[in-house]
């Protein structure tokens, strides 16, 4: 039995912020590390798949994706931890609300938006060197740029490409429906527009509007696939080529999401200039990305930022360290458009 002293004691100790055990055990959630690589495992076997059809054993999935099975429960136990599948009787696993997303047939999929990329994983392993020097630690660790590096390695890069395109999934179904300027867009450059399927679900939806994909020429490479795919491939002309060096010019409009923010400003005034340069008096420029933003709320920027430091240097700007660059580009912002994403800013030549 306790002594009085000794509850005392516990009693004290348990008002003392220093013994706030749930928060410690917060923090441990938080700083886990397993989970991020146990979904991108389960993404890579393509478990969610093996549910399609209902619940199955830990047995027959584990055959079915070559696993050893006794790996493969240890792996599912821990994820439905997390509500990502579930254990629905011993051995048997079916999926969750969680989970559903994680099958490749699903109409918003994010099987691709967790990969595992050797090269990203080494990045992260020295982010502590992006937080002392403010540069990227992909740079530090795999002495070249992550586009550099990715044009040299078309397994990554099709990696990379999944993770894009799983985004645009999400985005064309939350940024499209929140502008309501998409139908006067008679002609449209999307510059640094990936693979093309952002535009290509533009395109769909807007049959007047002809569209100009430009990249790199290893990313335009797998654009017409897409475009094809999606029908739309005679009303997008594809460039293969630097918007550092030429634009197309002329257009309606210009479309540059989630791609300002990996370059630091002189880049960034380079791009912004290059593009006032193509535009005509009476074009308009969306820029699509995360702003960054003070205070203690998560949004889509906030954690994001970390991997463009880390990956690429770069970083999510203020809205009014954007306008200075507009403004050094003899452009200026019209109107900010809120998605359920991240902002759209529509943008017009001063
Ligand atoms: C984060 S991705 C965004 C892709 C697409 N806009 C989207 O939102 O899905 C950045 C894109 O910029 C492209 N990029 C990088 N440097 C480029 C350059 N010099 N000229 C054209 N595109 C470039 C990359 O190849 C990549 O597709």
């Amino acid at each position: 039995m306790k002594s009085p002293a000794g509850s005392e004691a516990t009693e004290a100790r348990s008002r003392n912020p220093r013994f706030d055990v749930p928060s410690v055990m917060r923090l441990t959630e938080l700083a886990d590390i397993v989970v991020p690589f146990a979904i991108r495992v389960a993404c890579e076997l393509r478990i969610a798949d093996e549910l399609a059809d209902g619940p199955r054993t830990v047995d027959e999935i584990a055959r079915s994706v070559g696993a050893d099975p006794r790996a493969l429960l240890r792996l599912l136990r821990a994820l439905t931890a997390r509500g990502i599948f579930t254990e629905v009787e011993p051995g048997l696993f079916g999926h969750t609300a969680l989970s559903e997303p994680l099958r490749d047939d699903h109409p918003l999929s994010m099987r691709e938006a967790y990969p595992l990329i050797p090269a990203d994983i080494q990045a992260w392993s020295r982010f502590d060197v992006s937080v002392r020097t403010g540069g990227s630690a992909f740079e530090h660790v795999h002495g070249q740029g992550y586009w550099e590096h990715m044009a040299e390695r078309p397994e990554e890069a099709h990696r990379f490409d999944g993770t894009q395109r799983a985004a645009t999934r999400l985005e064309l179904r939350t940024i499209l429906p929140a502008y309501d300027g998409w139908a006067t867009i008679g002609s449209l450059v999307d510059a640094g527009g990936g693979n093309g399927a952002f535009l290509a679900g533009i395109l769909r939806r807007f049959r007047d509007t002809h569209g100009t994909l430009l990249d790199l020429p290893h990313v335009v490479a797998g654009a017409d696939e897409v475009l094809r795919a999606a029908g739309v491939r005679d009303r997008c002309t594809v460039v293969g080529g630097s918007f550092f060096d030429e634009i197309p010019q002329g257009a309606d409009a210009y479309l540059l999401k989630r791609v300002l923010y990996h370059w630091d400003d002189d880049h960034a005034r380079t791009l912004l200039s290059n593009l006032r340069s193509a535009m005509r008096p009476d074009s308009r420029l969306l820029l699509l990305e995360p702003v960054a933003e003070p205070g203690d709320e998560l949004n889509a920027g906030k954690l994001y930022d970390l991997i463009l430091l880390t990956m690429a240097g770069g970083g999510l700007r203020s809205l009014e360290e954007i306008e200075a660059l507009l403004d050094k580009s003899g452009l200026r912002l019209a109107r900010v458009v809120r998605t359920m994403m991240f902002p759209m800013m529509e943008i017009v030549p001063r």
